[in-house]
């Protein structure tokens, strides 16, 4: 079984709220509404602690009484990224926590037979080298499609990357981690194992089919 302990980019959010509605996201008699409810504010919790790291600067306010001084986000651009398709279902309750964030897309699917990323779409905002970019997708499983992503990111200039999922297989962390050492991952749950299909145990099935109600 393996530890949070034995891959030094993983963290996990670890958190009662996480913990409740991860376990509602897998069960199978979760409808697809609730399912996408639950995806969204897992993710919005994440990205609680994903932007713990932010550099505050002072400033000033005018209260209706006198002016104080505040804080506010150092200009740091903030990108997010979903990989296609279930990647999209994590944009929107990060959007509510960081409304000024940009939106990339990456498009890939796992061919069914080889495992392989297929590369289908790339779109980033222009300034690449200024930005720091969340890469989002529920499922991190034997890592193909994470590494495949980071590595179009890296090849349009990017430099400050993260990953955040909600379920990592051991597998996918250990790929990504070899082939990405600098990209810190995030994941709500560290999920036993790989079954033979490269389906997540425990898991919680197809994240794209439950999102969008297709199979
Ligand atoms: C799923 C998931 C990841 C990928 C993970 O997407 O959303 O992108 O599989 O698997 P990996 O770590 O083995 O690469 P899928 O390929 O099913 O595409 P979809 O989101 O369009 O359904
Ligand atoms: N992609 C998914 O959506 N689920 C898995 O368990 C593995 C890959």
């Amino acid at each position: 079984m393996s530890s949070p302990l034995d891959f030094p980019t993983l963290s996990i959010v670890d958190h009662p709220l996480v913990r409740h509605k991860l376990t509602l996201l897998r069960d199978r008699a979760t409808p697809t509404k609730q399912f996408k409810e639950l995806v969204d504010e897992i993710a919005m919790l994440m990205a609680y602690e994903a932007t713990r790291d932010l550099v505050l600067e002072p400033s000033s306010v005018d209260t209706p009484l006198e002016t104080t001084g505040g804080w506010t986000v150092r200009g740091k651009k903030l990108t997010l990224v979903p990989i296609l398709r279930a990647g999209l279902g994590m944009v929107e309750g990060i959007l509510r926590l960081i409304p000024s964030a940009r939106v990339g897309h990456i498009g890939l699917y796992r061919d069914h037979d080889t495992l392989e990323p297929v590369d289908y779409y790339f779109k980033v905002p222009g300034d690449v080298s200024e930005r720091d970019f969340l890469l989002l997708d529920p499922m991190l499983a034997t890592g193909g499609s994470a590494s495949a992503a980071v590595t179009s990111l890296k090849r349009a200039g990017a430099s400050r990357i993260r990953f955040l999922c909600l379920v990592a297989a051991p597998e996918g962390v250990r790929r990504l981690t070899a082939d990405h050492p600098d990209v810190p991952i995030l994941t709500a749950s560290l999920d036993r194992e790989l079954n033979e299909h490269g389906y997540i145990l425990p898991g919680l099935g197809d994240a794209g089919d439950r999102l969008f109600g297709t199979r």
